[in-house]
This record gives C-alpha cells, structure tokens and sequence, in this order.
C-alpha cells in the first residue's frame, strides 16, 4: 500500500487535495500543517478521529490518515536527520514516500503579498528545508506548486498583456517576478529543476493561476466577492477599478491537473494551470449577480492593493502535451460558490 505526505494539508488546496487521495485511492495519507491558517481536520474531514498516538492524530474507520499538526520544516528536519524517524517515534512503517505534495507556504492573498512581504519569504526556508529533504528520501513523485506570480511583472500590465507561456520564464533570460512571493516560488522552481538534474529526484512543478474553490478563505476576492452578491450588498465593493482581470480556475480542476501532470513530468519542468482566459472583477460581478437576480451599482476601492493589471495563461502546451483542460466553466464556478456562501449564511442564521 503507498503511501503520501501532503504538507500544508489543512490549508486550501492541500484539504482538498487530502480528500481526493482518501476518497479515490486505498493508500495512507501523511499530512501537515501547523494550523497558521489551515483549519483543523475535525472541522472540515468527513472521516472521523480514531485514535492519537502521541501527536499523531488517526482518522478514518480503516486509518489510512495521519495528522501532525506541526512546523513542515521542523519535520522535514528530523525526517532528515533520522530517515526512520516516522517508524521510531510514530510506529508508520514509511520506507519511501510514493508521492509528496508540498503545500505548506505562505500566501495569504493580495493584502499579504503587498503588506507583509518579509513574512512571505520565510516560504524561502519552508521549500529550502522540503528540497534538502527529498533530495536524500527521493519520493516516487514530488509535486511543487509554484505559481503565476512567478512571472515577469511588465508581462502583466494594463498595456502589455499577454497570455503568459510556460516558456516566459526562462532562468537564462530572467524578468522580475510579483514581490517576495513571486520570487520564492521562482527560487522553489530553480531548487525543482536542480533537486531532478543533481539529485535524480522525480518532480513536477506547477503553476496555478488564481485557483478559487467552495472552502476557500473570506480574504480572498472570488469567495469574498460570491459573499457580498449572497447578502445581496448594494453597492458592491470592489478592490480598485475592478479592471483587473486574473485566470480562475476551479479547485477540483487544479487536483485533476496535477495529477496528470504527475504522470507525465518529473524533470521539474513547470506547466500553467488555467483557463486560459482572462476574467475582470467586474466580470465575476457580473456573472454573479446574474445567478443572485440584482444589479447593484459598483463602488470601486482605489485605496486597495490590486497587483498586477491582467494575469492569465496560455494553456497551448497543457491542452496539446498533456492532453488536459478544465472541465469547470466560469458560470458554473460561480454558482458553486455563490450557492455555498449561501449556505454559510444560512447555517449562520
Ligand atoms: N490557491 C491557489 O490558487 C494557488 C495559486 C498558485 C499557487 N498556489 C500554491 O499552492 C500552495 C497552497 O496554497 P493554498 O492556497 O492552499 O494556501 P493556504 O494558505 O490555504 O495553505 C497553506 C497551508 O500551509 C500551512 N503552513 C504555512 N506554513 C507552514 C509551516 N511552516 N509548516 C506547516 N504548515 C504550514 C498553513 O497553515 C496553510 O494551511 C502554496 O504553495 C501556494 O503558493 C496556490
């Protein structure tokens, strides 16, 4: 039986990400998280708590899941340091990892990324500490999620838009990648590349554009936004002029990519995961209010971070060489969501 460890495993995509591999696979599941933002799986797992050993929390009837609430990178460290250190301190028989995915990071939407730069580079030290790890474990597979903020910023501007290829980051040509964040995510690609040449590590980086999903977090804008159309507000606030535009890709989407990506790549090379299309706030406004059946007027928060003007993708070489595109459309995305902040409300009320 294989077995896999995803950091991160409480934060957004790791949970689901969690949940996929419990719920269509019959392996065991190591995850982390130190609970900084993710939320604790009593909250949000299906499978209930069966038993604790130590502080290894065991979900699930037939215990295939394995919690630690922990820091990744004291982990990674001891895991370095002992390689039997899952099978002397926890009793998990764990000789090689099958597949790991490492979501443990910063994020923390615009506001974060703009405000508190120096705290998004401590993701520096979490995918330094992961990379030395793997390089002595060599999982069967390893996925990094790095992520559009890795490209160069004047690609993304109100002028010079284009839909961004895998092939604008070229580490011999390099432009300047989004603040503390974008430039981690590069250094956690350059470590993926040099983790498979020097170290013979199969890996596989992506880069997801603005992944938005049913669970996902108030601060951030799609389910921030969904949020205001189900308390039917009027005016409707938005960040900026609302112009900006981004690539919205549903959650589930993003879990299917990454596995067929996993199939097919373990050199580190990195692919896009998009729509490939470009979308406005003002058109996710719009599309919203649509299914809620009300036209608010708009009232724009200049005084708010927006980052770059339009950032979206070129999925050509996803949808020709993988074979891949997403399933989710926009209109249907937006009904998921508006009807889950619905939900909440009405769970509230
Ligand atoms: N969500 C997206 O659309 C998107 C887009 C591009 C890239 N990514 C990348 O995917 C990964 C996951 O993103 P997310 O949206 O799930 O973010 P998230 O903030 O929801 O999840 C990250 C999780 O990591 C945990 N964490 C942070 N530091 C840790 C540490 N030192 N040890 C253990 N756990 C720690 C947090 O508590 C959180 O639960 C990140 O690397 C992010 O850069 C996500």
């Amino acid at each position: 039986m294989a077995f896999h460890l995803v950091s991160g495993g409480c934060g957004f995509v790791g949970k689901n990400m969690v949940r996929r591999l419990y719920n269509t696979t019959d392996d065991k599941i190591l995850f982390v998280d130190n609970l900084m933002v993710g939320k604790h799986p009593t909250t949000w797992l299906d499978a209930p708590k069966v038993a604790q050993y130590k502080d290894l929390e065991i979900y699930g009837e037939d215990r295939r899941l394995f919690f630690l609430k922990d820091d990744f990178r004291f982990l990674v460290r001891k895991m370095t340091d002992d390689p039997d250190y899952l099978k002397n301190h926890y009793g998990l028989d764990v000789e090689q990892f099958h597949d790991v995915y490492h979501f443990a990071a910063i994020v923390g939407g615009r506001a974060m990324i703009d405000g508190d730069p120096m705290v998004v580079a401590l993701d520096l030290s979490i995918d330094a500490e992961f990379f030395y790890w793997v390089c002595k474990h060599k999982p069967v597979r390893t996925l990094y999620p790095s992520s559009s903020a890795a490209y160069p910023i004047n690609l993304q501007t109100e002028s010079g838009a284009i839909a961004l290829k895998e092939s604008d980051i070229d580490f011999n040509n390099m432009g300047q990648p989004d603040m503390t964040y974008g430039w981690s995510k590069l250094t956690g690609e350059f470590l993926a590349k040099i983790a498979a040449k020097h170290y013979g590590v199969s890996v596989t980086c992506i880069r997801p554009f603005s992944g938005y999903g049913e669970e996902q977090d108030l601060t951030y804008p799609i389910p921030a936004i969904a949020m205001r159309v189900a308390k039917k507000e009027s005016p409707m606030e938005v960040w900026g002029t609302g112009k900006q535009g981004r690539d919205f890709v549903h959650i589930d989407d993003v879990i299917d990519c990454i596995h067929v990506a996993m199939d097919k790549i373990s050199d580190g090379t990195a692919i896009n995961i998009g729509m490939g299309r470009l979308t406005s706030f003002l058109e996710i406004i719009d599309v919203l209010t649509d299914i809620a059946g009300y036209k608010p007027p708009i009232k724009q928060l200049l005084d708010k971070p927006v980052g770059v003007h339009s950032r979206y993708c070129d999925m050509t070489y996803v949808n020709e060489e993988l074979g891949w595109k997403a399933k989710i459309t926009m209109e249907e995305g937006m009904r998921r969501m508006y009807n889950a902040q619905l939900a909440k409300l009405e769970k509230e009320s």
